[in-house]
């Protein structure tokens, strides 16, 4: 498979990794299809690469609702009559421990809310489940040649403060396994799934940071800096373009790895 004229769906493309991947898959020859929620965001995307002359369209997308990734695939189709890759970035934190007891009373003081837990359940998890298998459905029909390719992260090894996104991480990160499997077993030839897990990359939520804690962070990092979201599209390209990798997650992540342990 190559790039050049390969029809990709971006979901989460209104900014960072998604956003990034766009504007370079676009440049790269390939048919690309934007979904995000933030739509003036998305917007703007949209324009840049139009402007730079690549081939672009754009339709506002919450994954969480299956209609509306079933309008956004249906969109893809009716755009470009194909589907070949699906980039699924689209993906949220909302960070707290467990419990956190108060220092003088020992009594908890706050927790993670039902919401905080439920959110990123519904995006990074069942967001990436619609959008996986409303591709997938509209590919095995058509025998269409592609990949899914779902973002994970290196929390997955289980990061403090995230028991929320480190489990919807580690759930995605299995997938590509599990799929691989399942299209063999059902005679599906025609479409790979490989993860992408990042580490830190250098987008803006980081980068805003303060730099004592940025510093902190590249610290831990053996490559002794941030990844950047050049190596990720780099990375996407060759799973696209490398026919054999199916049914793995590729960590990107300058050798760190997930904490996993308490400090
Ligand atoms: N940036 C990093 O260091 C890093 C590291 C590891 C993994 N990741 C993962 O990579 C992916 C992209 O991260 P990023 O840093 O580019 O994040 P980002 O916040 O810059 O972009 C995420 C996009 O997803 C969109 N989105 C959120 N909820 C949505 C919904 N319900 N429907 C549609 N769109 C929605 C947002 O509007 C936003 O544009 C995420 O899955 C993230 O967990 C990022």
């Amino acid at each position: 498979m190559q790039v050049k004229e390969s029809v990709i769906v971006i979901t989460g493309a209104a900014s960072g990794i998604g956003a990034a991947a766009a504007v370079a898959l676009a440049a790269a020859g390939a048919k690309v299809v934007l979904g995000d929620r933030s739509e003036e965001k998305l917007e703007t995307v949209r324009q840049n690469i139009k402007d730079a002359g690549g081939n672009v369209v754009a339709k506002a997308v919450n994954v969480t609702e299956e209609q509306s990734v079933q309008s956004l695939m249906d969109f893809a189709v009716a755009q470009f009559d194909c589907i070949n890759v699906v980039l699924a970035c689209a993906g949220i934190i909302r960070d707290s421990f467990l419990v956190t007891p108060d220092r003088e009373s020992g009594k908890v003081k706050k927790f993670m809310t039902t919401e905080q837990w439920q959110q990123v359940i519904d995006v990074n998890m069942t967001g990436v489940f619609l959008t996986l298998r409303e591709a997938a459905i509209r590919m095995v029909d058509n025998k269409w040649e592609g990949v899914l390719i779902p973002v994970s992260s290196i929390n997955k090894a289980g990061e403090l403060g995230q028991l929320n996104y480190a489990s919807t991480k580690a759930a995605v990160a299995l997938w590509p396994k599990i799929l691989a499997g399942e299209f063999h077993a059902r005679g599906i030839k025609n479409i790979r799934v490989a993860a992408i897990a990042p580490g830190y990359v250098e987008t803006a939520l980081l980068t805003a940071i303060r730099p004592e804690i940025l510093q902190g962070i590249i610290h831990e990092i053996p490559l002794g800096r941030l990844v950047k979201t050049d190596e990720i599209v780099a990375t996407v390209k060759f799973i696209i373009e490398n026919g054999a990798v199916h049914g793995t997650t590729l960590e990107v992540s300058g050798g760190i790895i997930g904490k996993g342990l308490a400090k």
